[in-house]
């Protein structure tokens, strides 16, 4: 959207609600969510003082760094928030010394794939099972059943 420059990014502060209504929008199990979200930074995007977007964010080794979640709220999809995001996400991690950054999703999660692609990331490998073993109940996406993750990575 043109109003990407009044997207304000910032982290969340310790005191504040974690976002799991959007957080459940890129990951359908809380159990999930919680593997990661307490040793994870949480970056939320703020418009006219309402979280709109958030993405999280997970140290992994001196090098590398993984976008966990990233969500959109519903109403602001397809304005290029997302993008934004991920650009905000690879500049603030290449600023930090990490030079790769990496983000997992569904092998049938097309739209999501496309994006991600456009964007710089390239396939790095598959996860097999990933959604089969971390998940209680079966998840299914674009008519199929998620089995594998796709880690995709962008050199920064
Ligand atoms: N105006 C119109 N369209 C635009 C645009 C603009 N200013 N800027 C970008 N777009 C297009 C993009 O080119 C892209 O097109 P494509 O689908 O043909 O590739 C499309 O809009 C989406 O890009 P963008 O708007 O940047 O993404 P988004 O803000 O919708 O966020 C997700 C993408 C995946 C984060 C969002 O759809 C979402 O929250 N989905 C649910 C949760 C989820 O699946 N998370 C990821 C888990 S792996």
């Amino acid at each position: 959207m043109s109003a990407n420059s009044e997207i304000i990014v910032r982290q969340l502060e310790e005191d504040e609600k974690i976002p799991y209504p959007l957080l459940l929008l890129a990951d359908e199990a809380m159990e999930a969510i919680n593997k990661y979200i307490f040793d994870s930074e949480i970056y939320v995007a703020e418009r006219n003082n309402k979280i709109i977007a958030t993405y999280v964010l997970k140290i992994i080794d001196n090098d590398t760094a993984e976008i966990k979640n990233i969500a959109v709220d519903r109403a602001f999809q397809n304005r290029g928030v997302g993008s934004f995001l991920l650009k905000h996400a690879a500049g603030k991690v290449k600023e930090r010394g990490f030079k790769s950054l990496l983000i997992g999703t569904g092998d049938n999660s097309l739209h999501q794939l496309n994006l991600y692609r456009k964007l710089g990331f390239i396939d790095f490998k598959i996860i097999k099972d990933f959604f089969i073993e971390n998940y209680p109940n079966t998840i299914y996406e674009n008519g199929k059943q998620l089995k594998d993750m796709v880690v995709l990575k962008k050199d920064v």
